[in-house]
C-alpha cells in the first residue's frame, strides 16, 4: 500500500515538475531569444531601444523592449514568476518522495553515509548552494573570475555527492543546486530589482535607475546553466554516465558542451551565429563518449572471459540471492510491490533475457544492486560477467 501511494506521489509530481519546467525554461529561453534579436526600430519609437516583429500561429507580432518603461506604469503586466517557483517546488517534493522517502535504495551508496545523514546532506545541500553561489556574486567583481568560480563550485559539489551517494542520487543533486541557483536568483534578485524599478517608474525616477550589474549577470548564469541542469535531470536514465568510473569528469564534460551549445544559440539570436561553438560542444560530446564508454567496449577481454563459462548452478544462486529480493514478480523487498521498472530477474531464463541491461547495470558499472544492499561480491560480479560473456546460456 505504502509503495503503491509512493508510486502516484511519484508520478503525480513529476508530471507537474516537468509542465513547470517546461515553462519555466520555455519562457526563458523566449524572451531571451526575443531580447537577444531586438533591433532599433526604424523609423524610431520614442523610449524603445529594441523592436522585433514575428510570426506565429497565423498572425504577426510586434514585441518592443522598453529599458526604462514606457513612461507609465501598464495596468496589465505579465510577471514571470510563478514558472520558477512550481519548478524548484515540485522538483524538491520529488526528491523528498523519491530520495529521501526511498533513501535507501535511491539515496545512499555503500559509502557508509547511512539514510538520515543522507537527507541531512540533501537538504543542506539546497541551503549551502543558494548562500555560497551569493557570496561568490558579492565577492567576486570580474565576470570572468565569477563564472569561473560558479563552475568550479558546482564541480566540487558534484565530488562531494559522489562520495555520499549513489552517482544516481550524486548526479541529481549537482543538478539540484544549479536549479536552487537558478531560482534564487529569480526570487532574491531578479523579481526584487523589479519591484525597484516599477517603484522608481511611479517615482519619476526612472531615467536614473539601474538595473545594475549584478542582475544582469545572475541572469547571465540562469542562462548558461540551464542545459546542464536539464541533463543532470534526465541523466538518471543513463548508467553509463552515473555508474561510470569517470563519472565526475564525464558530467564535467557533457555540462560544458550544454553551455557551448547555448552560447551558439546566443550568437545566432544576436544575428551573427558562431557555428565554432557548435563544434567544440561536438567535440567535448565525443571526448564523454570515448570517456564514458564501458571497459569491455574498449578492451578486447570478453573472449578471454568466455573460455570458461561458469557453472550455471552458481549464476542462478548469485541471481537469486543478490538481484531477486527486488526484482521477482513479487518482490519481498520492503518498499518494493512491483519488480522495478518491470524488469524480473529472478531465474536464469529471465536474466538472460536483461543480458544487455544486466551488463549495463552490474558489470560495467556497480550501479545494481541499489547500495550494494544484497552484498554481492566482486568475484560474485564477474562469474556474472563471464557468463554474459559466454552468451547468457540458460542450459
Ligand atoms: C534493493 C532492490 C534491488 C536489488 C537487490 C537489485 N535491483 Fe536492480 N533495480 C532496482 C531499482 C529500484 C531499479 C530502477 C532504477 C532506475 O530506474 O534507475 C533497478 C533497475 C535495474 C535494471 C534496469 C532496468 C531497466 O529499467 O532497464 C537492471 C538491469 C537491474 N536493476 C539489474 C539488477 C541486477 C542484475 C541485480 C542483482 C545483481 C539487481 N538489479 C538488484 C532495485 C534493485
Amino acid at each position: 500500500m505504502e509503495a503503491y501511494i509512493a508510486d502516484w506521489l511519484h508520478l503525480g509530481l513529476r508530471w507537474l515538475h516537468v509542465v513547470a519546467a517546461i515553462t519555466w525554461v520555455g519562457s526563458s529561453f523566449y524572451f531571451n531569444r526575443i531580447d537577444r534579436s531586438f533591433r532599433p526600430p526604424v523609423p524610431p519609437v520614442d523610449r524603445v531601444s529594441g523592436q522585433l516583429w514575428s510570426i506565429h500561429g497565423g498572425a504577426i507580432y510586434n514585441y518592443s523592449r522598453y529599458p526604462v518603461g514606457p513612461g507609465y506604469v501598464p495596468d496589465r503586466l505579465k510577471w514571470s514568476k510563478w514558472e520558477s517557483f512550481g519548478t524548484w517546488v515540485s522538483g524538491a517534493l520529488l526528491l523528498a518522495v523519491v530520495y529521501w522517502w526511498g533513501a535507501s535504495v535511491n539515496l545512499i551508496s555503500s559509502s557508509g553515509v547511512g539514510p538520515v545523514a543522507g537527507i541531512l546532506i540533501s537538504l543542506a545541500s539546497m541551503i549551502v548552494a543558494w548562500v555560497v553561489y551569493d557570496i561568490l556574486c558579492r565577492i567576486i567583481s570580474s565576470d570572468q573570475m565569477l563564472s569561473a568560480a560558479v563552475a568550479v563550485f558546482v564541480a566540487l559539489s558534484l565530488w562531494i555527492f559522489l562520495q555520499v551517494y549513489s552517482g544516481k542520487a550524486a548526479f541529481l543533486h549537482a543538478g539540484i543546486v544549479m536549479a536552487t541557483i537558478m531560482a534564487g536568483n529569480v526570487w532574491f534578485v531578479i523579481l526584487p530589482g523589479q519591484k525597484k524599478m516599477l517603484q522608481a517608474m511611479k517615482d519619476g525616477t526612472i531615467d536614473e535607475y539601474d538595473v545594475g550589474a549584478d542582475a544582469k549577470r545572475r541572469n547571465y548564469h540562469n542562462n548558461y546553466l540551464t542545459l546542464p541542469v536539464v541533463f543532470a535531470m534526465i541523466a538518471s536514465h543513463f548508467p553509463m554516465t552515473y555508474g561510470s568510473a569517470y563519472a565526475w569528469l564525464g558530467f564535467i564534460l557533457i555540462s560544458a558542451a550544454g553551455v557551448a551549445v547555448r552560447h551558439y544559440f546566443n550568437t545566432m539570436h544576436h544575428g551573427h551565429a558562431r557555428k565554432r561553438w557548435l563544434a567544440l560542444a561536438a567535440f567535448i560530446s565525443l571526448c564523454a563518449i570515448v570517456l564514458l564508454a564501458p571497459p569491455h567496449l574498449m578492451r578486447a577481454d570478453s573472449a578471454a572471459v568466455a573460455a570458461s563459462p561458469p557453472e550455471l548452478a552458481r549464476v542462478s544462486s548469485i541471481i537469486e540471492m543478490r538481484c531477486a529480493s527486488c526484482h521477482a514478480a513479487k518482490p519481498t523487498m520492503q518498499g518494493f510491490n512491483a519488480p522495478p521498472n518491470g524488469v524480473v530477474i529472478d531465474s536464469l531464463a529471465s536474466a538472460a533475457t536483461h543480458a544487455h541491461q544486466i551488463r549495463q547495470m552490474a558489470i560495467d558499472t556497480t550501479v545494481m544492486p541499489p547500495g550494494n544492499l544484497t552484498g554481492i561480491t566482486d568475484e560474485e560480479r564477474s562469474v556474472l560477467a563471464s557468463w554474459l560473456a559466454a552468451g547468457a546460456p540458460t542450459q
